[in-house]
C-alpha cells in the first residue's frame, strides 16, 4: 500500500458538475461513455444524500471513480491512491494489481458565472491529467504526485517515453504546466504548510506538490534555515521565496548568512516594508461611528497609571531596563513573567486569562505599554493592535517603526519623542492627571479599531509563478535582512 502525507490545495470554485463534465466528455470521446455513466451516478448520489457520498466502482485492473458531491453545487473531489496487491507482491512486477480511486473536490460556493467557467476549466485540466496518469500508470514508472485538496492527492506518472503514446505524454506535460506547484521546504513543525488559493484568479491554477524538484515555487522559513544543511537542487525557473513573521534581528536568522543562498532568493515575505509582501500584524481602521461612551465615568474608574503585560524580560530593546527607570517617575504595574502583578488566576499569558486581563486594563488603567522586544524598522507586533479591540486605554509605544507615519499621532504616546524613560514617565503622569486632555486622546483612540490585514500573498505568488514576472533576485539576502540601520540598539537608555 502506498500512502502519502496529506497536503492541501483549494481549486477555484467548481459549482456544477454538469458544467465540468460536459466539455470534458466532448473533448475526450474515449471517456465519454464513462462520463455519462459518471454523471448518472452523481445525480443519483445527489438525490439520495444531502452530504458527501462515495460512489465506488471496482474493477480488477485500474479504474476510476468520481465521487462525492454535496448537492452538486459545492463539492466534487478527486484523489488517486495506488496499492499493490493484497498479498504483498512487489510493486515492480507485472503481477501487481492496482486499484485506483479517483476523487476530485473543490470547496466553496458558487460565486459567479465566471467561476463556473473557470471551474469547468480546472476540472477539465485535472481530468485530463488523471486520464494521462491512468494511461501511463501501467508501465510501472515512478509517480509524481500533485496534491489537490484536503487529504486527497493526485498521483501522476509523467515519465516520457511511455509506450502508450508520446503524443499523449506531451499533451499531458502541457496540461501539467498549467498547474503551478508550491512546496514548503522547512516549515515550522505544526505550522501550516499549505497555501490557500481560494480567492485567486480563476485562470491561474496553483496546487501544493510533494516533490521539491517539480515545484515551481519553493517557500523557505527564514527563521529556520539553521536546520537546513543543503539547499534543494534548483530547477530552472523555480521561484524561491523567504518568509518569516519574526523580527529580523532574531539570532536564528544568522543562518541566512551562507554562500549558497546568494543570488537565489527571488522574493520575500518579511516584516520590512520593502519586502515583496510585507508582513503586517494588523491595521487600524477608522470607525464610521465610534461607540458612545461615558468618558468621565471611565476616567473616574481608572485607579492606576500604567500597566505592562510582558513575558520575556531580557530582550534586545532592553525594555525591562527602560521600564525600571520609568518607575522612578510613574507607577508601572508589571504583569506576567517579569513582574509581581497578576490578573485572572494565572496572570497574563497569551491564551491564558487574556480577556480578564484586558478587562482589568480597560477599567483600571490609563496607559498601556506596547513596547516591542526589538527595535527594527517597520516592526509593530500584535502588542499594539490588541488594545484596539474595545479596550479603554491609551497605548504608549516604543519600537523601531515610524509610528507617526503609520498611525494618527493623537491616539498614542511614542517613547521616541522623549529623551529618557524618566521624562516619558513624567509626561504620562501629567497627562494622566489632565482629565480633559486624557479623555480627548482616549476618545480619538477609540475612533479606531483593529482591522484584519488581508494579504494577497499566495494569489500574487501564484500569478508570478504563471507569468514569471517581475523578475527579481536578492544578491545577498542575508545582507538585505541585516543591513545596518534595519535594527538597532536602544538609544534612549544613556545615563542621565
Ligand atoms: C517584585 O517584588 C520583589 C519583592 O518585593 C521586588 O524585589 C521586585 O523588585 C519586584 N519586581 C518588580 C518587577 O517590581
Ligand atoms: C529567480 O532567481 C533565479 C536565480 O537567480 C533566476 O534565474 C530567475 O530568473 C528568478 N526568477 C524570477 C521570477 O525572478
Amino acid at each position: 500500500m502506498k500512502s502519502y502525507d496529506a497536503q492541501y490545495i483549494r481549486l477555484p470554485q467548481l459549482s456544477s458538475l454538469t458544467l465540468g463534465g460536459g466539455p470534458l466528455c466532448s473533448r475526450h470521446r474515449s471517456v465519454a461513455k464513462g462520463c455519462a455513466l459518471l454523471l448518472g451516478f452523481l445525480c443519483f448520489s445527489w438525490l439520495i444524500y444531502a452530504s458527501r457520498v462515495y460512489l465506488f466502482s471496482q474493477q480488477r485492473e485500474s479504474n476510476s471513480v468520481i465521487s462525492g458531491c454535496e448537492g452538486c453545487s459545492t463539492s466534487v473531489s478527486i484523489s488517486i491512491s495506488s496499492s499493490s496487491s493484497p498479498d504483498g507482491v512487489a510493486e515492480n512486477t507485472k503481477t501487481t494489481t492496482q486499484r485506483d480511486e479517483l476523487e476530485m473536490q473543490t470547496l466553496g460556493n458558487r460565486k459567479s458565472a465566471g467561476a463556473d467557467a473557470s471551474a469547468e476549466k480546472t476540472y477539465a485540466v485535472l481530468q485530463r491529467l488523471v486520464n494521462g496518469a491512468e494511461s501511463t500508470r501501467r508501465t510501472g514508472t515512478p509517480h509524481q504526485k500533485l496534491l489537490f485538496n484536503d487529504r486527497h492527492d493526485l498521483d501522476l506518472d509523467l515519465d516520457e517515453g511511455s509506450d502508450d503514446s508520446a503524443e499523449k505524454s506531451e499533451e499531458q506535460k502541457q496540461e501539467k504546466s498549467q498547474v503551478k506547484q508550491f512546496f514548503f521546504f522547512n516549515p515550522r513543525p505544526g505550522a501550516r504548510d499549505w497555501a490557500d488559493f481560494d480567492d485567486c484568479d480563476e485562470d491561474r491554477i496553483c496546487a501544493m506538490t510533494s516533490s521539491v524538484e517539480d515545484a515551481d515555487v519553493v517557500l523557505f522559513n527564514a527563521a529556520r534555515m539553521k536546520h537546513v544543511e543543503s539547499l534543494p537542487k534548483r530547477r530552472s525557473n523555480q521561484i524561491w521565496v523567504m518568509y518569516s513573521r519574526e523580527p529580523p534581528d532574531l539570532p536564528s536568522m544568522d543562518a541566512l548568512d551562507r554562500p549558497d543562498l546568494q543570488n537565489q532568493v527571488n522574493y520575500s515575505r518579511m516584516v520590512y516594508s520593502d519586502s515583496t509582501w510585507p508582513v503586517l500584524y494588523g491595521v487600524l481602521e477608522q470607525m464610521a461611528s465610534p461607540p458612545e461612551k461615558d468618558y468621565e465615568n471611565i476616567f473616574q474608574g481608572k485607579r492606576y497609571d500604567v500597566a505592562w503585560f510582558v513575558s520575556h524580560c531580557d530582550r534586545p530593546s532592553k525594555r525591562m531596563e527602560y521600564v525600571r527607570r520609568m518607575m522612578s517617575t510613574i507607577d508601572v504595574h508589571i504583569y506576567g513573567e517579569c513582574g509581581n502583578w497578576t490578573c485572572g488566576d494565572r496572570g497574563y499569558t497569551m491564551g491564558g486569562q487574556k480577556d480578564e486581563c484586558l478587562e482589568k486594563l480597560s477599567q483600571e488603567y490609563k496607559f498601556y505599554l506596547s513596547f516591542e522586544n526589538t527595535l527594527c524598522r517597520d516592526y509593530v507586533s500584535e502588542k499594539f493592535f490588541n488594545i484596539f479591540e474595545g479596550v479603554d486605554v491609551i497605548p504608549v509605544v516604543r519600537g523601531g517603526a515610524d509610528y507617526r507615519k503609520l498611525f494618527p499621532s493623537d491616539i498614542l504616546v511614542d517613547a521616541n519623542d522623549f529623551p529618557s524613560p524618566e521624562s516619558l514617565g513624567t509626561y504620562l503622569h501629567f497627562l494622566g492627571q489632565d482629565e480633559t486632555a486624557y479623555i480627548k486622546m482616549l476618545r480619538n483612540k477609540n475612533g479606531y479599531k483593529k482591522g484584519r490585514y488581508k494579504t494577497n500573498f499566495f494569489c500574487d505568488l501564484c500569478e508570478r509563478a504563471h507569468t514569471g514576472e517581475p523578475r527579481h533576485v536578492y544578491k545577498d539576502f542575508y545582507k538585505w535582512v541585516r543591513a545596518p540601520g534595519n535594527c538597532w540598539k536602544p538609544k534612549d537608555l544613556d545615563p542621565l
